[in-house]
């Protein structure tokens, strides 16, 4: 920096994260002073906690199977946002598990859904070409001989229509957050959104998706890199896993800088470090995902759990092996054996229920061996089962103590 531009070391510092993420850092004071002053006087108030009427800038990912209305319930009593999966659940599941958040907080909470093209139109059953279902039957009959279940040559049933009726009961029950994963939306659905009072966000892999995003009058993106545990959230299936694969470091800043909305960065963030972290490339938030799998409300199996817990950030991978889309998973034997069987699977969707008989199985006989564990590459952070409060204090916590070791460490 030249002479002219000279800040002080308390402006690099408070003026850089302020810049970032909009955030509330409250410093009137310079040198050692800063350090303590940051400690008490810190709120972490960004615009995206305006935006979506919150205290913390921190979102519990949703996610399918796994989490509860007590973890969404949980989470925004504790000052941030719980968002509730709508997908892979009846019209009447999600009628009542909305009930039930609503019972446990009276804070704002998010419901998702995945506006996957593939999902939203489910192709026909019938489409699938013959030679394509009998090499994925043959590598699936491969691993249920393994597995010890009956083989099967059908066509599964396709992917039922659900996400339309699934749409209209968030705006029915004017859910105070509708969280968009995978899709973009049209403006007039996010229109439609805004009309009820209902927020919307929505969540992308790519800055170029991102700003298309944008460009539909979402109120926040989520900028998902390619750490992230889960689907890649494209609307499109890209040619294989190397493309939308943006790691969040690379990708959250590039997003800031393209669109006026808040960004949400999202991808392998576990803790306060991954907070601060994300503040200064640009973002105003987090979205944690694999984090909240190993928690006390969480609806995973216990074998799940301890896989994260035990497992380290270089034995995940992305596969489309489970579902029919990319999506990033722990390494088990059902990813070893299709890995090195075949490169063929069903369409969106139709894969997860070609392959429900062998998962259930895993389940019952309490292996992850053939179960999907999606996980991110920020696993290896974790190493206990808190509650989702904890989390949140525990990510607050450590945010403000971070802080203030990085003025500590720059102003010495
Ligand atoms: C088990 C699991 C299930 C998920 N299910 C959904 C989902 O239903 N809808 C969605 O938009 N994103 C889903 N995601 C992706 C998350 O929204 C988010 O991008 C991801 O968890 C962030 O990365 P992290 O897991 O490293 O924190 C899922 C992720 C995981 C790990």
């Amino acid at each position: 920096m030249s002479g002219g531009d000279h800040l002080s070391r308390r402006q690099l510092v408070a003026g850089a994260v302020t810049s970032a993420g909009g955030m509330m850092l409250g410093c009137t004071t310079t040198g050692a002073d800063t350090a303590a002053t940051l400690r008490s006087d810190l709120s972490f108030r960004t615009p995206l906690c305006d935006v979506l009427g919150i205290e913390y800038p921190v979102l519990q990912a949703p996610m399918s199977r796994i989490v509860t209305p007590e973890m969404v319930a949980a989470v925004s009593n504790t000052g941030g946002l719980g968002i509730y999966p709508g997908i892979g659940v009846s019209p009447q599941e999600l009628r009542s598990a909305i009930e039930a958040v609503r019972q446990l907080t009276d804070r704002p909470f998010g419901v998702n859904l995945i506006l996957h093209e593939d999902l939203v139109e489910p192709a026909n059953p019938a489409s699938v070409a013959a030679s394509t279902l009998s090499a994925v039957q043959r590598t699936l009959n491969g691993i249920r001989r393994e597995v010890g279940i009956a083989e099967s040559t059908a066509g599964p049933p396709g992917f039922p229509d659900v996400i339309g009726p699934a749409l209209e009961i968030l705006l029915e029950e004017r859910v105070p957050v509708f969280s968009i994963g995978l899709g973009l939306p049209s403006r007039e659905l996010v229109d439609r959104f805004h009309n009820e009072g209902i927020t919307v966000i929505a969540m992308a892999a790519t800055v170029e998706d991102c700003i298309q995003l944008s460009a539909s009058g979402v109120d926040a993106v989520v900028a998902q890199g390619s750490d992230a545990g889960g689907h890649r959230s494209t609307w499109s299936k890209r040619p294989s896993a190397d493309y939308a694969s943006i790691g969040t470091f690379s990708l959250v800043p590039q997003v800031a800088e393209a669109i006026p909305q808040p960004v949400v960065a999202a991808g392998g963030i576990t803790n306060g470090r991954g907070l601060i972290a994300s503040i200064a490339l640009g973002a105003a938030g987090v979205l944690m995902g694999t984090r909240f799998i190993a928690t006390a409300e969480s609806a995973a199996p216990e074998f799940y759990k301890s896989a994260l817990v035990d497992s380290s950030s270089d034995d995940t991978v992305v596969t489309d092996a489970f579902t029919g889309l990319y999506a990033r998973v722990l390494r088990n034997r059902y990813t070893q054996i299709y890995g090195e069987s075949s490169p063929m699977v069903l369409p969106a969707g139709m894969q997860q229920i070609a392959i429900a008989d062998i998962v259930s199985e895993s389940a019952t006989r309490g292996t992850g061996d053939y179960y999907p564990m999606y996980a991110g590459q920020g696993l290896g952070l974790i190493q206990d089962v808190p509650t989702s409060a904890d989390v949140i204090n525990a990510v607050m916590e450590e945010a403000r103590r971070e802080l203030q070791g990085i003025v500590e460490r720059m102003t010495s």
